[in-house]
């Protein structure tokens, strides 16, 4: 059988693959739909597939169709309760802010989209998420979805890459011919990273272990440390560290910057030891942004930048999707399909 020639290898070309205009949509007459909700934080247990409402749109938002969700480590943080002192939810909640699909209805005040066009969002983390048949976004938060990867490939862009994207150059400030380090580059966030700041022009050294180093080769990355057997932090001279890990491997970064190096971190900074080292460490929260997810999509399109797949279950295995997530093993993005005729 065929393979996307943009997408890492698990995902075949039978697919949906995005056009402009999809097959048109419908709004369930009952008002129900199928979605995985907790009623209370814990263990996967309170993971529940189960009827819920289907939500309405407000004036700027859009209604969408879900052909596909991602998963991200945010998703069992949330629902661990390990967020609950930044997001207060209301529950029953439904986890996943990462989709894919097709719009159903617009807003009364949003010109941009119309019933029927493809599009991938990452929709607000404090309202309900899209581990659902249906969800809602603000259509600011919204983008054409590439044409040239399937939905549930495009469902696990637009957290991750987002984030990356924020990291590297809005936060991080990364230039062309600079030199950053990433840490956790196989990891969801790590496999933009490393894209990202190669289109950027920069030198990028990467971690990671050793049944992913090829991959993290092909991608583009100039140097690869094996994070379980050499020590990244004989490295020198770096303007960059992007870290996705946190912890130990940070406090061991920052000697690799240089005078001005800065690290920036998507897992929080320990102060103490920036200071000690007499560097700054920035850390910060990805706000979705629909010009910048359109900008991604048109460089995948271009094919610049590849999406990789590590797993695709169907939304009723949602739980083991997330023990796939909290393994810290996976291989760039984990997705959840909701629709029927979606291959599993
Ligand atoms: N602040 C924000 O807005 C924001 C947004 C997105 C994500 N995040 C956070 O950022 C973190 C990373 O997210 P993600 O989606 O990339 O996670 P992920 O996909 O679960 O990352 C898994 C990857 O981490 C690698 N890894 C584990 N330990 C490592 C180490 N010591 N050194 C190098 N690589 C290591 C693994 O590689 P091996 O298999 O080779 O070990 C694996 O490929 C999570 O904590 C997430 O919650 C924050």
């Amino acid at each position: 059988m065929e393979k996307s020639t943009n997408a890492d290898i698990v995902v075949e070309e039978e697919e949906v693959i995005a056009t402009k205009e999809q097959k048109v949509e419908t709004s369930p007459s009952s008002g129900k739909m199928k979605a995985v909700r907790i009623h209370k934080y814990g263990g996967l247990e309170t993971l529940v597939y189960e009827n819920a409402p289907v939500p309405e749109a407000g004036p700027n938002e859009v209604f969408i169709k879900v052909y596909a969700a991602g998963v991200n480590p945010v998703d069992w943080k949330i629902r661990e309760g390990k967020m609950k002192d930044f997001i207060s939810y209301d529950f029953p909640l439904i986890l996943g802010w990462d989709m894919a699909g097709v719009i159903v209805s617009v807003g009364s005040l949003v010109s941009r989209f119309k019933a029927g066009d493809a599009v991938f969002a990452r929709p607000d983390i404090s309202q309900n998420g899209c581990y659902a048949e249906y969800a809602i976004a603000k259509a600011s938060d919204v983008a054409f979805a590439p044409v040239s990867i399937s939905l549930s490939q495009a469902a696990g862009v637009p957290l991750a890459s987002q984030t990356a994207w924020t990291g590297l150059f809005e936060v991080g400030n990364l230039k062309r011919n600079q030199r950053v380090l990433i840490h956790g580059a196989s990891g969801g966030v790590g496999i933009f990273a490393v894209q990202l700041a190669k289109i950027a022009g920069a030198y990028v050294a990467a971690t990671t272990s050793a049944p992913n180093k090829e991959l993290i080769k092909s991608l583009g990355a100039d140097e690869i440390i094996d994070y379980q057997k050499e020590n990244f932090s004989t490295l020198k001279n770096f303007d960059l560290v992007f870290d996705t890990i946190g912890g130990e491997t940070q406090t061991r970064s920052w000697q690799i910057l240089n005078k001005d190096g800065i690290l920036v971190s998507t897992v929080g900074i320990n102060e103490e030891e920036a200071k000690k080292n007499g560097k700054v460490g920035k850390s910060f929260m990805t706000i979705s942004n629909g010009a910048r997810l359109q900008e991604i999509a048109g460089l995948i399109d271009k094919r610049m930048l590849r999406v990789v797949i590590d797993k695709k279950f169907p939304l009723t295995q949602v739980k083991e999707a997330h023990e796939l997530s909290q393994s810290g093993k996976t291989r760039g993005k984990i997705v959840l399909s909701v629709i029927d005729n979606t291959p599993h």
